[in-house]
């Protein structure tokens, strides 16, 4: 990764460097021919001089405009070359250097478009053991991609089939799409329906070893780019609004049919989200299902506050968020509890929330480990003037993590490191597009 990353960066300098040599040449042509046909014009020196500082000037402006647009159209280059995927048949896509496969194990039932809500998540398959609970708390449908390379493949497809085999809401209302890196794929030739690739069947292809401990993932540190699975979860999901979640994020109950209710009242939803405020289980035990539960618990010490720094806990802090736990309407209803339209907020939270699913796109450069890695798409939002409406009555706990994350400093070391200078990189993109003057940063 980090010498992907280097990579970039020095790229990045070649390319700002074969500018200004350029430039340099430029003006060094255009200026002595003008103050030459100046001179020989015999005008007063004062106006001599004038009329060469405005030329420099106009230069200057000119060079810039031309430079920073260059700079700009530089940036979009270099697509990773493209791999023939249309004799397989399943519905397969390849982003960058990933390839999934769509739908490859659809819900029994089909969700009715306008009068239900999508769950949608990118996971591994350690983070499958919170989906039954999930599951039962959202009674809706759910899109899920799973990252899983090599060997983790077959792991799990079999993990997938014995949470729908023991779980009736999984197999009713989650859909599948599975992600992994082109190297790293089940053999494309032979490739099966998930069924026989899974080897319940006894013709299994995939030619990894399955790791005794750990994950094929986690012994070739390779990093999860959960913002590829969340955008083909969200562009896979079949209804109007979709809530973005992470698996260790356990919703409150009744959220969907509360939320159609409440959009009756709202109108159109325009630029608007509508934010899940996040709390933390304080050990481990029965996360709250309802408001009641909630401040109860906070009041126990089960339950804490989002705040903190360090492991992003920061990214949860939303605005006013002890006073949402003293405000109590009824809990079946449910509500906007304040509206965030300042910018400066969202420079230290990362909210969870609502949207229709034309929403922009998560940058999927950005990998999970690296940190902050759903932090261009909230920029987005704000460039975009999306207002953020936090919800009462309404909310995300999250719990104790069960899933593996990689232990080895030196590798998470160089994902912060990649994260960081793609999402420079990304920034200077995006200010060129809307300009630098907007108001919102990160
Ligand atoms: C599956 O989702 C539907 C709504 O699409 C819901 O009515 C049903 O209860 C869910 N199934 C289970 C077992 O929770």
């Amino acid at each position: 990764m980090e010498t992907v990353a280097d990579e970039d960066s020095s790229s990045m300098k070649k390319r700002k460097l074969s500018i200004s040599p350029l430039t340099m040449v430029e003006a060094q042509h255009i200026l002595p021919i003008h103050s030459t046909i100046f001179s020989s014009k015999r005008t007063s020196p004062l106006c001599a001089f004038a009329s060469f500082i405005f030329i420099i000037y106009i230069c200057g402006i000119g060079v810039y405009l031309w430079s920073s647009n260059f700079a700009c159209r530089l940036r979009n280059f270099g697509d990773p070359s493209s791999i023939p995927l249309s004799n397989i048949a399943f519905d397969v896509e390849q982003r960058g250097r990933y390839i999934i496969i769509k739908n490859y194990i659809r819900s029994a039932i089909q969700p009715n478009k306008g009068n239900t809500m999508t769950l949608a998540s990118a996971a591994l398959f350690t983070d499958l053991s919170h989906l039954p609970e999930i599951c039962g708390r959202w009674k809706g449908p759910v899109s899920i991609s799973v990252y899983a390379p090599g060997s983790d493949f077959k792991t799990a497809l079999k993990k997938i089939f014995s949470l729908r085999l023991a779980n009736s809401c999984i197999h009713q209302n989650v859909t599948w799409h599975l992600f992994f890196d082109f190297e790293f794929s089940p053999s494309w030739d032979k490739f099966q329906s998930p069924e026989e690739e899974a080897g319940m069947s006894t013709a299994a292809s995939g030619s990894y070893d399955v790791w005794i401990k750990g994950t094929f993932k986690s012994h070739g540190h390779l990093p999860f780019p959960a913002n590829i699975g969340r955008n083909v979860a969200i562009r896979e999901s079949k209804t109007d609004f979709v809530l973005v979640g992470d698996l260790n994020y356990y919703p409150s109950i009744n959220i969907i049919p509360r939320f159609l209710e409440l959009l009756k009242y709202q109108g159109p939803t325009g630029n608007r989200v509508y934010v899940l405020p996040v709390f933390k289980m304080a050990g481990y035990g029965k996360p709250p299902e309802t408001k009641s539960e909630l401040v109860q618990m906070t009041a126990e010490g089960n339950i804490v506050l989002p705040s903190g720094t360090e492991d992003c806990t920061q990214c949860n802090i939303f605005p006013n968020a002890r006073k949402w736990l003293e405000v109590r309407s009824p809990d079946e209803t449910l509500s906007v509890y304040y509206v965030s339209r300042e910018k400066e907020e969202l420079e230290s939270w990362q909210p969870y929330y609502i949207s229709t699913r034309d929403i922009p796109l998560f940058d999927e450069d950005q990998i999970k480990e690296g940190k902050f890695d759903r932090k261009l798409q909230l920029l987005e939002l704000c460039l975009q003037h999306y207002e953020f409406h936090i919800l009462d009555n309404a909310f995300l706990v999250q719990v104790q993590e069960v899933t593996e994350t990689t232990k080895d400093v030196n590798v998470l070391q160089s994902f912060i490191h990649h994260n960081n200078l793609a999402r420079e990189k990304k920034i200077e993109d995006l200010l060129c597009r809307y300009g630098s003057d907007t108001g919102c940063s990160i």
